[in-house]
């Protein structure tokens, strides 16, 4: 294990989704002055970092994901000076900020695009990308007909868009015909990125949350994809593709990153800066490794604890894959929760959550309402309050303090996420878990998302909230004690406590049925995920000289041995 210390080792970080945070401007869109507005709240609840989703200029069409200008603020959410004020208010409170970077691929907007599409075949702009002339199409009357491969895209549909009909050549999009993807192995791609990582720290940013790590690189032929399983999810193909998915190029891309950030660093001795990788690298431990090191990312997302059902089994082997990171001098980055996922709550809420081979928690799959969202609560509640004892860094996604579960019910007509429309429907998507947050009971201000005068009404949110959102509210839950949002707040001050260097060293222990325990330096956390009441052996090495300091539902605490059902308790000895 790396003794060195960096701060994001053991950081607790917020993930902000912009369009949905808060509206200081009252046009139903989160912006960057709303955020300003909550920082209190975010340094109340003691959050390290913010991660903002990415806020730069971008058609939307999959909100910012599609970037559009990789140095300027998108104009729904403030621009620079904004951006200024934001990192110097986070900063007086002690927060950082990481940015979203999005390298596979830009907005079909971006100018490089434009230009690309109006730029003849084998030219420099089109080498910035992937275009490729077509293949004949079936009855041969079309030479180019065809797209140049069989590759699907992650969000639906081919994963080519031809230029247009009287143009030999088609481009590739990974996710979707908006979104080109970039040829990393030209070199004004990579100048292009090294300038985007330094202008941004040159702006006071401590760091990036990469995102699809996964499709960048690729098999330099692009040969057709072999066939997938009878049975593979349409919108798992994709990932399936060897020729695209984590291949060997990638990590060419990442250490020409990782050298940006070192060589930045050594001009500027002091800042401390790092990225985190997002890829579902679940239950592959030894892939994680391959791109966590000193040449490349400082921490990859361990998602397997986000996927996992409510097993014991399942649990402890994400626990143990993930901490086997900690080999090779990283650490684990938890969640639970993010932007592309159904929320927690929802997800454990299902009758299905306890079968160990259910279909996990991909929103882009499960449709599945049927969910007793106490129970769900009650379950995220003890799995946030074990997670929260692990070492490592633990990103938080907007919302999950409040114990907000997933909208299932969004009208279709309201529906804004491409998955919903590359599929015509098929598919639901992600904007349940993207619902403007209710900061306080009031609808007449999209409870407290949107600021407005108090003699006017807010626009409707640019997602539809629920009537029901008022419960949830932060007015609701602030100060009240056993709250979700209160248990928040304990859980990481009690986690900064046991921070120690010591207390990095963690393993899973076995303490009986139907309990996942955990041991961190002179911490036992232990989880009944069961729906009865467990007693404790008290005379077991690591409880015997127990005392319990922390529940996740406070009250049952004082029955001394007694581990109530979906509960967790922190014991020190
Ligand atoms: C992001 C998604 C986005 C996709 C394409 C992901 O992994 O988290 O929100 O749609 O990349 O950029």
């Amino acid at each position: 294990m790396n003794s060195e210390q960096h701060w994001w080792q053991n950081a607790v970080v917020y993930q902000v989704y912009v369009r949905s945070f808060a509206d200081a401007n009252g046009d139903g869109v989160g912006d960057l002055a709303g955020i300003r507005n909550r920082v209190d709240y975010l340094a109340a609840l003691g959050v390290d970092a913010i991660w903002l989703n990415p806020c730069y200029p971008s058609p939307q069409r999959d909100h910012g994901y599609d970037v559009a200008n990789y140095l300027a603020i998108h104009d729904e959410y403030g621009d620079m000076d904004e951006f200024d004020a934001l990192l110097a208010e986070a900063g007086d409170h002690g927060i950082k900020i990481l940015m979203d970077l999005v390298p596979n691929h830009c907005s079909n907007d971006y100018q490089w695009f434009v230009d690309a599409l109006a730029a003849p075949a084998g030219s420099a702009e089109r080498a910035r990308f992937y275009f490729r002339d077509g293949r004949p199409s079936d009855d041969g009357a079309d030479p180019h007909g065809n797209p140049p491969n069989n590759w699907m895209a992650a969000f639906g549909g081919s994963a080519w868009t031809r230029v247009a009909a009287d143009d030999p050549q088609w481009y590739l999009g990974t996710f979707t015909p908006h979104q080109p993807d970039f040829d990393h192995t030209n070199l004004d791609v990579q100048q292009m990125f090294a300038e985007v990582l330094e202008f941004w720290f040159d702006r006071g940013v401590e760091g990036f949350r990469v995102d699809a790590i996964s499709p960048v690189g690729k098999d330099a032929n692009l040969p057709d994809a072999p066939p997938v399983a009878d049975g593979t999810d349409m919108l798992q193909v994709t990932w399936e593709n060897p020729f695209t998915v984590f291949r060997p190029e990638g990590h060419d891309v990442w250490r020409r990153f990782r050298q940006t950030i070192n060589d930045y660093m050594e001009r500027h001795p002091g800042r401390d800066l790092m990225m985190v990788a997002e890829a579902y690298m679940n239950g592959r431990p030894d892939l994680m490794a391959a791109f966590v090191n000193d040449g490349q990312f400082h921490q990859a997302f361990a998602f397997d604890l986000l996927l996992s059902p409510w097993v014991k089994s399942e649990i402890e082997r994400a626990i143990g894959d993930s901490l086997d990171i900690m080999r090779i001098g990283s650490t684990p980055t938890w969640t639970l929760n993010n932007h592309d996922v159904q929320r927690v709550v929802t997800r454990l809420g299902r009758a299905s959550a306890t079968d160990p081979n259910t279909v996990t928690n991909n929103a882009l799959v499960v449709r599945d309402s049927n969910v007793d969202v106490d129970v769900g609560e009650r379950r995220s509640r003890a799995l946030i309050s074990l997670a929260m004892a692990l070492p490592g860094s633990l990103y938080l996604y907007m919302g999950e303090e409040l114990g907000l579960p997933e909208v299932l019910d969004v009208p279709a007509d309201r529906r804004e996420d491409p998955v919903f429309h590359q599929t015509n429907g098929e598919r639901i998507g992600r904007d349940g878990c993207r619902i403007p947050l209710p900061w306080t009971d009031d609808p007449t201000s999209a409870f407290g998302f949107s600021t407005v005068p108090s003699d006017a009404s807010a626009p409707e949110p640019w997602l539809p909230q629920p009537e029901w959102w008022g419960q949830s509210a932060v007015t609701e839950l602030d100060g009240v004690e056993g709250s979700t949002l209160e248990l928040y707040r304990e859980l990481i001050a009690a986690r900064r406590d046991h921070a120690t260097p010591q207390g990095l060293v963690a393993a899973v222990i076995q303490l009986g049925d139907g309990l996942v325990a955990v041991r961190r330096g002179d911490l036992a956390v232990v989880t009944n995920v069961t729906d009865t009441a467990i007693a404790l052996d008290m005379s077991d090495p690591h409880l015997s000289i127990a005392t319990p300091v922390f529940a996740s539902e406070g009250a049952e605490m004082h029955t001394p041995g007694v581990i109530p059902p979906d509960a967790t308790i922190w014991f020190v000895s």
